[in-house]
């Protein structure tokens, strides 16, 4: 389901983001623009991480950006 249509990022990605190590909207906004067009979904989108904070996933050893870069938080 999409948490962000501008930018399409899903809730999915938003979880995976999550159990890659990002911990705030700023973070996830930086890897894919979501709340940065009409910041319509920001809520929503917060809503999501406190969600995937509460429940975590397995870890993820790698993203990858929106700009197709693989970014392992763990190494930063
Ligand atoms: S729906 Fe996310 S910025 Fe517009």
């Amino acid at each position: 389901m999409y948490v962000c249509l501008c930018n399409a990022v899903t809730e999915r990605r938003i979880r995976e983001l999550v159990a890659a190590g990002y911990r705030s909207l700023d973070e996830i906004q930086l890897l894919t623009g979501c709340a940065d067009t009409c910041g319509s979904c920001h809520d929503h989108a917060e809503a999501v991480i406190a969600s995937a904070l509460a429940a975590p996933a397995l870890p993820v050893m790698s993203i990858e950006t929106h700009s197709g870069q693989l970014h392992s938080p763990a190494l930063s």
